[in-house]
Formats: C-alpha cells, sequence, structure tokens
C-alpha cells in the first residue's frame, strides 16, 4: 500500500467535513421502508469538521479513532468508523491483497459541527470518510457504488459526496445538484441548544401527528426555491425569501414538540434580532441569515450576551452554541493520489 510519501513520511489525507442548511424541508409521505420521502434543498456551510485519515502502524489490528474540539464519543457507532469499516467491505473483493483486507486506518477527527442538531455533522463526517478511506488504500469506487455506500450509512450521507448546493428527494438518495448561489451568499447564525435530537425521534413525532396545519406549504415553497435555484438565484434574492424559507420546515412543529423552549426560543431570537428565524433539518439548531460576515458575527456577540443574561431562553442544558458561518459554494474536485495531500 503507497500511503507514505517520499523518504517513507507517512500520509495524512485532510478532508473538510461541512456541516449544511436545509433551506426547506418537506415531507411529502411515508414510503413502504417506514422512511419519510423528502423534498429539501441543501446548501454546505463554510463551517465543519476536519477529518485526517492516515495508514495505521505496522502492528494495529483495527481502526482507530480520535476525536477533539466538541465532545462526543469516538464509540465503534461513530459513523466515521462505520464509515471505513463499509468502504473496506465494499472493495474487499477486490482488494489487490484478497484474502487480507484493506488494513486498518488512522483517524482523526476535529469537532466543530454539533450531533444530533440538524446540521448533518455525523453524515458529512462519514461521507469524507469513505473519499479518505478510499484515497489511504489508494482505491476507488464508481460513483453508483459510491453513492449507494452513502446511503446504507444515513439517509444525509449522499448529499454531502455531492458537495455542493442540492434539491434532495427519495429519503435522502436522490441528489439533483443545483448551481451555487450567485454573488455574495448570505452569511448565517446558528443558534444551537445544547439539546441533541435524533433525526429518528423527530420523525417518530412527525408521524405521530406534530405537524404544522396547512401540510402543503413546505412543500410548494421547497418547489420554487428549487425551481428559482435552477434558474439561478443570487444571495441578495435569497435574503429576501428567508420569511417564507423560515416556514418550509414540516419538522419544526415535532422538534419543537421534543425540545420544550424551542419554539419560545425562535420567537426570542425573531424579536431580538428583528429577522426570519428557521429551524435546520430535524433540528434543533436554528438559523437566520445577515448580509455580511462582520454582521453575523456581531450578532453572535450580542446573542451570547442575551443568551448569558437570561433574555434567550434556555433550551437543554446550558447556553447554546452560537456560531456565523456562510453558505459555502460546490467543493473542486479533490486530488486523491497518495502524496498529494501530505502535510
Ligand atoms: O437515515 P438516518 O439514519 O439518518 O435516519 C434516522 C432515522 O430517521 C430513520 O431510522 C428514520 O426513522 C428517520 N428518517 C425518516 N425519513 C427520512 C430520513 C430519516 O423517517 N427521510
Amino acid at each position: 500500500m503507497s500511503t507514505t510519501g517520499a523518504g517513507g513520511a507517512r500520509v495524512h489525507f485532510v478532508r473538510l467535513a461541512p456541516a449544511k442548511l436545509n433551506l426547506t424541508l418537506a415531507v411529502v409521505g411515508r414510503r413502504g421502508d417506514g422512511y419519510h420521502a423528502l423534498h429539501s434543498v441543501m446548501v454546505p456551510l463554510s463551517l465543519g469538521d476536519v477529518l485526517t485519515v492516515s495508514a495505521g502502524p505496522a502492528r494495529a489490528t483495527h481502526d482507530s479513532l480520535r476525536i477533539t474540539g466538541l465532545t462526543m464519543p469516538a464509540a465503534p457507532d461513530n459513523l466515521v468508523l462505520r464509515a471505513i469499516a463499509a468502504t473496506r467491505a465494499q472493495i474487499a473483493a477486490t482488494w489487490h491483497d484478497a484474502p487480507d483486507p484493506p488494513p486498518p486506518l488512522v483517524a482523526r477527527l476535529a469537532k466543530r459541527v454539533p450531533v444530533a442538531a440538524g446540521l448533518g455533522g455525523g453524515s458529512s463526517d462519514a461521507a469524507v470518510a469513505i473519499d479518505a478511506a478510499l484515497a489511504a488504500w489508494a482505491t476507488t469506487l464508481d460513483p453508483e457504488e459510491t453513492g449507494a455506500l452513502a446511503a446504507s450509512l444515513g439517509s444525509d450521507v449522499p448529499f454531502f459526496l455531492a458537495g455542493g448546493a442540492a434539491l434532495v428527494t427519495g429519503r435522502g438518495e436522490f441528489v439533483e445538484a443545483l448551481p451555487d448561489i450567485e454573488g455574495e451568499p448570505p452569511a448565517v447564525v446558528l443558534v444551537s441548544p445544547r439539546l441533541p435530537l435524533a433525526t429518528s425521534a423527530v420523525f417518530k413525532a412527525y408521524a405521530g401527528g406534530a405537524r404544522w396545519r396547512d401540510p402543503g406549504r413546505a412543500m410548494e415553497i421547497s418547489n420554487r426555491l428549487a425551481a428559482q435555484m435552477r434558474a439561478g438565484l443570487t444571495g441578495a434574492a435569497l435574503m429576501v425569501l428567508a420569511e417564507e424559507l423560515a416556514a418550509a420546515n414540516d419538522l419544526r412543529p415535532a422538534a419543537a414538540s421534543l425540545a420544550p423552549g424551542l419554539a419560545d426560543l425562535a420567537t426570542a431570537l425573531q424579536k431580538l434580532t428583528g429577522r426570519p428565524v428557521g429551524q435546520s433539518g430535524s433540528g434543533p439548531t436554528l438559523w437566520s441569515f445577515y448580509a455580511t460576515v462582520a454582521e453575523a458575527r456581531h450578532a453572535v456577540r450580542f446573542l451570547r450576551r442575551a443568551a448569558a443574561d437570561g433574555r434567550l431562553p434556555l433550551v437543554g442544558i446550558g447556553e447554546p452554541l452560537v456560531a456565523a458561518t456562510i453558505i459555502a459554494g460546490r467543493q473542486q474536485p479533490r486530488t486523491t493520489r497518495p502524496g498529494a495531500d501530505h502535510r
């Protein structure tokens, strides 16, 4: 395996795993397999985790993962380890050293995106883990195989493989790439209560009846936004849509039913900032748009003070994570030749 560069130095494959924002999220029905069919316009954010993967030491018997930054367990069910194992299984049949499997890898994850927050943190890590593992083993998969592998790891993972704005349908496995936002994309303030919400629990609450009174509204807005983005939408035009986008997430009532105080937090944020406040994915992360990163950073400082002095209601344990970021463009195709990522 050629995961050492010239002179025998270990090669590290470094990948940015961006968070995502659901600009819209319409639930359009229940499928035969129990999943919900969705219609969601999603964009990557510049906020992201950083995953580094390299070959394990010669004596290693299993993959390892070390996590820094936001605390979360590096347990075997961590999506990075699951993604590496699933990738190994996928390539095992054609592996050049078969019957020996592709060798163990060492992964390090600098975690900045909260998990179970509606930002796709775990799914994005899984998508880049597939890519980095393939690079570390100096092999590739067909796009269809990679897509199926991604979908087997989670409904949001195929979106992250696509690397840019997209309309996502099915349970998440159909990804139509959309053009980047034109001109300056909006900056985004994220307010993420420290209350993890499992996607499964939110969909269960939705299935149990926690829904908007007007069921078709999110779909109508989502359809319109997808058409506008296909035709080319500027950042300024997207800012104008903030109010209707804030109403275009069908999982909001379900998240609110599981997170006491979330609806009050959204109302307080709206009053304090004078801006529409939306929810990303299954929540509980809330978002608002700003024309520039400087304005968003100013809002972050203001909102952190408001959280500290009680003007923002507490949801979960402690003050929320408040961060400024920006909608990101499509990632450039990566070079996965061994050595190219050498740090
Ligand atoms: O695919 P993922 O592991 O992210 O999904 C977690 C859970 O959320 C699923 O087991 C399912 O209960 C629910 N879900 C759903 N419809 C989707 C995505 C997820 O019902 N489109």
